[in-house]
């Protein structure tokens, strides 16, 4: 009775620990070490590293490190079981995936135990987050297996897959990857992170367990360098990668010109907006939800709180005494709410930042944490926008806490990183919520509510944050290669043009000189140079040769021509058809103007006719290309917007003048974007000769910037520039290598190929999947209800 008394006194939680031993049973029979496990057996444990506990700091198995030739082998069994796992039928493929699912929703306890002691999370994140999604992502994906070929005809997989992923969600970084690209029909090589290698080992085993043809998923472990041997190796065709930035940026220059996909899902410091009318105690479980889940190592976590003035006050007393209510401590206790740091290299990592934080004259305000590998919760007031705590990925339970006074501000400030993953609205005002939702550059937004996972859904980062979405229709696409044709014979670069002083033009016997165009507005080349542009019968004409300096003018009146994104796709349409219009007034000129280049009549007339018909196919879907409305959780739903990318830079194919530039800019604008074009450098006359026709089909000016010269040099300039969001590339091979290369800096989505693989006068040179390339889509978790 006494007891009892002294219970409802208190009113703490009596200990509750999760009983571990079937996992203690697991590692004691591989007390030996772990092998790797490649083409559906284990190999034998070799150069062993030690693998942890955060929680206790003891070691609970040894893990090989993967060396160039496990590397080898595991792409050599991937590479041979591919074809016959493609040639199976959706529908058997499905079977194993739905075998995979239920295998591992049997041992759903023991695997979410083994996270929680591998990576430290809290028994009841693993258990009812973590586990429960792995599982919806196998199933989700046994689906789209069955449906593949109806729902993605012509697609095929890429072949064999490269993933390299985190510590901190261990199982589902490989669900998310492993789930998608095995339902395409690919193979896999995955290497799990070094601190967080054990979960991904049992996978394997149940696996097997479950009957997955051997080769078609393989394993190796080991650190970075593992990493760096798999995201580099021949065999590989696709990469996908979760991680840091500075990595993805790493494995963007290490593949670039090899010819394989990738797809990088990379760090964030996300928003958290709380309006003046939120209800503040759901904003305050949001953040708990947000940044002290997972202890902050969340790629997607509100780790910037930014909350209108009015309510700063009591918004930062409620939060402060939610905050000392968290229990931080024993990761298998099942009333912990923050659990341990994956690693004492993190834990050093997090208090560094902190103390960089605090030296800048940030407040530091924490919650409670027992010694080890523990960090408490922690908010901090009194940080400027630019100091290190408001810029830095923490990636521990660690957020910023900053007062704003209007709709706007909260915007600029929201957007105010480099990263682009995620964030998370709060206000009862739903016109307010959507606004701030599509104005914030983000993949992910969650209105009233934060981290919610789906695999109907797609998930993954704008600007810094990496590029392709992982879940939906998507993630799916992102393993699937719509095949690009191949070059009959390659684009070879043109001869250098000869620079020619502006001013000795108008006494040459060439009839004039075609200047740049950028704002709307003819510009003469920075350079006071033109090269002259040769045709049939010599030259016909000059072009101004435009250099970095214009490529900087061209980019900033992109970026000044704001209003081009956010007119309605009906608007975007009406211009768009009045320059096929336009253009259809002008074909004879253009036919000429081909036919000076040395096209035949036939070909000239034809190029201009397509070029018409394609201007009206892409006015036609200005409209029309819309997202989606997924089906995720029970009263929400899940908006999937097509959004411009922003500015891009289009270098078009040197063949097809016209066409070639119509092919390009045109899918792009009709999305909304702003486009700095370099057309054709050998004819680039009949892109300068466009620009009189868009003049006078109210295209905004700043919408469609013409560059013309070396068509390389001017290429790399864009790829560096950090306010170009998107690059496509047509040229030479080397040119698109340098291309993918030189756009690492701010990561920048590419689609480079080469120039003269497509026959623009066909279906390769028009769809939806140009489309699909120049948006992102943003998805927006509205909830709804109680
Ligand atoms: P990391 O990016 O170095 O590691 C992620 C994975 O990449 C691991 O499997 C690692 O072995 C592998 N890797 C490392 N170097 C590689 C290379 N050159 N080529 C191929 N693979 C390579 O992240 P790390 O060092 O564990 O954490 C450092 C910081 O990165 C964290 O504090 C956090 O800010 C951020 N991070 C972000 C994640 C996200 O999901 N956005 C996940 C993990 C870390």
């Amino acid at each position: 009775m006494n007891k009892i008394m002294e219970v409802l006194d208190n009113m703490e939680y009596g200990p509750a620990p999760e009983d571990s031993a079937i996992v203690r049973d697991w590692l004691a029979c591989h007390e030996a070490g772990f092998g790797h496990f490649i083409d559906g057996g284990f190999t034998k444990p070799s150069d062993p590293f030690e693998v942890t506990n955060p929680a206790t700091g003891k070691v609970i198995a040894r893990v090989s490190q993967g060396a160039a030739t496990d590397v080898d082998a595991a792409v050599k069994a991937a590479r041979a079981a591919q074809p016959k796992w493609a040639a199976l039928s959706g529908h058997d493929r499905a079977r194993h995936l739905y075998a995979l699912a239920r295998h591992i929703q049997q041992h759903a306890r023991f695997l979410a135990v083994l996270e929680t002691i591998d990576n430290g999370k809290p028994i009841r994140e693993s258990r009812d987050i973590d586990i429960p999604l792995v599982i919806r992502h196998f199933y989700h994906h046994a689906g789209w297996a069955e449906i593949m070929a109806d729902e993605f005809p012509g697609a095929t997989p890429h072949g064999v897959c490269g993933q390299v992923i985190p510590w901190n969600f261990p199982l589902l970084m490989l669900a998310w990857k492993v789930a998608p690209a095995l339902a395409a029909g690919n193979s896999v090589v995955l290497k799990p992170a070094e601190y967080t290698p054990l979960t991904a080992l049992a996978l394997a085993e149940i696996a097997r367990e479950a009957g997955l043809p051997k080769g078609v998923l393989n394993i190796v472990t080991g650190d970075g360098e593992t990493g760096a041997l798999i995201t580099g190796h021949d065999g590989i065709d696709k990469v996908a990668f979760t991680g840091s930035t500075e990595v993805g940026r790493l494995i963007r220059r290490q593949i670039a010109g090899s010819g394989k996909a990738l797809t990088l899902e990379l760090g964030g410091k996300s928003p958290f907006i709380v309006f003046a009318d939120a209800d503040l105690d759901a904003a305050v479980e949001g953040v708990v939800d947000s940044i002290w889940f997972n202890q902050g190592q969340v790629c997607c976590a509100g780790s910037r709180i930014l909350v209108a003035e009015s309510v700063a006050a009591r918004f930062t007393e409620l939060l402060s005494r939610r905050m000392e209510t968290l229990i931080t401590g024993d990761p298998l206790e099942k009333s912990t709410d923050i659990g341990a740091i994956v690693h004492p290299v993190q834990l050093a990592r997090i208090r560094s930042l902190v103390e960089r934080g605090r030296a800048e004259g940030a407040q530091i305000h924490q919650g409670s944490a027992p010694s080890g590998c523990f960090y408490p919760p922690t908010f901090v007031t009194e940080v400027e926008p630019a100091s290190t705590l408001a810029t830095e990925e923490v990636f521990g339970p660690v957020v910023t806490l900053t007062p704003f006074r209007t709709p706007e501000d909260a915007v600029a400030l929201a957007n105010n990183t480099r990263y682009g993953l995620a964030g998370s609205v709060w206000s009862e005002n739903i016109n307010l919520a959507i606004d701030i939702a599509a104005k914030i550059k983000a993949g992910v937004i969650w209105i009233n509510s934060a981290n919610l996972f789906d695999a109907g859904a797609g998930f993954g980062g704008y600007r810094e944050s990496g590029f392709g979405r992982e879940g939906g229709r998507e993630g799916m696409s992102a393993y699937l290669r719509h095949p690009a044709p191949r070059a009959k014979k390659p684009e070879t670069a043109p001869p250098a043009p000869v620079a020619t002083p502006v001013e000795g033009m108008a006494a040459s016997a060439i009839d004039r000189t075609a200047k740049l165009y950028i704002g709307g507005k003819q510009a003469r080349p920075d350079s006071g140079y033109s090269y002259a542009v040769a045709g049939a019968k010599g030259p016909v004409g000059l072009a101004g040769l435009g250099n970095r300096k214009d490529i900087r003018n061209a980019v900033e009146a992109a970026h000044k021509a704001t209003g081009w994104g956010v007119q309605t796709g009906h608007n975007r349409a009406q211009v768009l058809y009045y320059l096929a219009e336009n253009l259809s007034a002008r074909a004879e000129e253009f036919t000429g103007r081909l036919k000076s280049f040395g096209h035949s009549g036939s070909a000239a007339k034809t190029e201009v006719e397509i070029s018409i018909r394609r201007i009206f196919w892409y006015a036609a879907q200005a409209d029309k290309f819309d997202g989606a409305v997924h089906q995720t959780k029970s009263a929400h739903v899940t908006l999937a917007m097509n959004e411009p990318l922003g500015v891009m830079g289009i270098a078009c194919p040197n063949a097809y003048p016209l066409l070639g530039f119509v092919s390009l800019v045109l899918p792009a604008i009709a999305m909304g974007n702003r486009v700095v074009a370099l057309p054709s450098q050998t004819h680039p006359l009949a892109a300068t000769d466009l620009y009189q026709v868009i003049d006078t089909s109210d295209v905004p000016g700043g919408v469609v910037n013409i560059v013309t010269g070396e068509r390389d040099p001017l290429a790399k300039t864009l790829a560096e520039h950090d306010d170009v969001d998107a690059l496509w590339y047509f040229g030479t091979a080397a040119g698109a290598a340098m291309a993918e290369a030189a756009s690492a800096g701010n990561l920048k989505q590419t689609w480079c190929e080469d120039g003269a693989a497509r026959d623009w006068t066909t279906a390769q040179g028009q769809g939806r999947q140009f489309l699909t390339r120049a948006t992102q889509v943003k998805n927006i978790w509205v909830p709804h209800g109680e």
